[in-house]
């Protein structure tokens, strides 16, 4: 039998490869203009780089893909793209240079989740962390960056989500009163949040059985618990997303999914019924003490990731990316037989950036212009005996219909010039 992929994971190729290419490109255009450098870390680290003592998320005690290697070593394929970032920002030092450090990345990211639509155990994210201060005006500028990258996309039908997690005096004692007030409960919670409330209650408000229960909607609010440093942050937070005409709507059961949080998360949703149940289509937050318990300086970083598969279906569904350029510049109709003018035709245009294609079947005109056509080709280029004896070619502009014969020596200025008119 063929070999399949593995459950969960897929290959990406043709147009669909071509709008990553789009999305990925649009992005460190992004990164660009907000003054983010691009970094590559690698795909598998050491495990401890994601696994921290206690950590509650599913993500970490259930869903990473981990192994070992000379029954010593235990490595994880990574299932986000934050914690290998400040591995690097400590093991490189560059908490010695300019601070916050502003880092961009696009990569593989593996969970062994359940996969459905919008869900993969292989998937892609684009995401950004800036690592080394905390200013609310950072906080703002983060979530501006993915809210108008989102925008530019032209996906329309987006809500943003915001909350705070307070600083780490606010959360112990919102924990602390949340453990309180759950303790009562403890038999009505299911396995595995009977065994949260120990050790993070937090993670029962974002449980997918449980945060259903009325008591646990009744509990008491992170927000109600936060001190004064905490909540004039986010006010301010708020204020310059105002002043930025981002939109957003105070969530206050937002806690997401991670343990690393502190002070600032966020989300943004789809609100676009193909979305369904997967309609987070970024998310991220403020991390107060992850470069401190990774063995770095006690430095908070602040960053997103969006999920690049999501945005491509929501994309797909809206009807944007189909409106991307698809086709090819030239179609090279060949009606030589053993003969290599066709060649030296293709060679001159890929050489001068045009794409072009030709046929590879010695087929009939009408059956190399259906071909042409099928690939999208702006210009049709024809050689047959005539043009090889006259080192010329026959082009046919597709907008206009127009046909002319000339030199070879002058095709690209023909192709150039007519470019050149469409663009103005
Ligand atoms: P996350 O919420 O776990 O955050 O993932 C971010 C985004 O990745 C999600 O909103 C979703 O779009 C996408 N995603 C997650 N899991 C899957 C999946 N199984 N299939 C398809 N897409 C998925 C993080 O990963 C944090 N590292 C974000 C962050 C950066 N926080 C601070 N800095």
């Amino acid at each position: 039998m063929a070999y399949q992929t593995i459950k969960g994971m897929y290959d990406i190729y043709g147009d669909k490869y071509r709008y990553f290419e789009d999305i990925d490109t649009l992005f460190k255009h992004f990164a660009d203009l907000y003054g983010y450098r691009m970094i590559k870390t690698p795909i598998l680290e050491y495990t401890g780089v994601f696994k921290k003592d206690n950590d509650t998320s599913d993500m970490v005690t259930k869903e990473m893909y981990t192994f070992t290697m000379n029954g010593s070593d235990y490595l994880t394929l990574r299932p986000e793209g934050t914690a290998g970032v400040v591995r690097s920002f400590i093991q490189n030092k560059m908490y010695g240079g300019e601070l916050p450090v502003k880092l961009a990345y696009i990569g593989e990211m593996f969970r062994h989740e359940r996969p459905q639509k919008g869900r993969q155990r292989q998937f892609n994210q684009l995401g950004i962390e800036n690592i080394g201060h905390k200013d609310p005006l950072i906080d703002a500028e983060v979530i501006a960056f993915g809210y108008f990258f989102i925008k530019t996309i032209g996906l329309s039908s987006i809500k943003v989500c915001l909350n705070s997690l307070g600083d780490n005096e606010s959360r112990q004692n919102y924990l602390q009163a949340l453990k309180e007030y759950l303790q009562p409960y403890s038999q009505e919670l299911c396995h595995d949040c009977q065994e949260r409330l120990a050790k993070n209650p937090l993670r029962i408000l974002d449980c997918k059985i449980d945060s259903q229960r009325d008591f646990v909607k009744d509990a008491p609010k992170m927000i109600d618990y936060l001190n004064e440093a905490s909540r004039n942050y986010f006010i301010k937070v708020q204020q310059y997303l105002t002043a930025l005409n981002i939109p957003f709507e105070i969530d206050e059961n937002l806690v997401r999914g991670l343990d690393y949080y502190t002070d600032t998360v966020f989300e943004v949703k789809s609100t676009h019924e193909e979305s369904g149940a997967q309609s987070t289509i970024f998310g991220g937050g403020r991390y107060d003490n992850l470069v401190k318990e990774m063995g770095g300086p006690d430095l908070s970083g602040i960053g997103f990731a969006i999920g690049e598969e999501r945005l491509v279906i929501l994309a797909q569904a809206e009807g944007i990316l189909q409106e991307l350029k698809p086709g090819i510049d030239c179609y090279v109709i060949n009606m030589l037989d053993d003969d290599p003018y066709a060649l030296e035709v293709l060679n001159i245009l890929r050489a001068n950036s045009y794409s072009a294609e030709t046929d590879y079947y010695h087929r009939s005109m009408k059956a190399q212009f259906k071909s042409a056509d099928r690939k999208g080709a702006r210009f049709i280029v024809i050689v047959g005996e005539d043009e090889k004896k006259t080192a010329t070619v026959t082009v046919k502009d597709t907008l206009n219909k127009n046909q002319i014969s000339i030199a070879l020596s002058a095709l690209i200025d023909h192709i150039d010039e007519m470019m050149g008119e469409e663009d103005e």
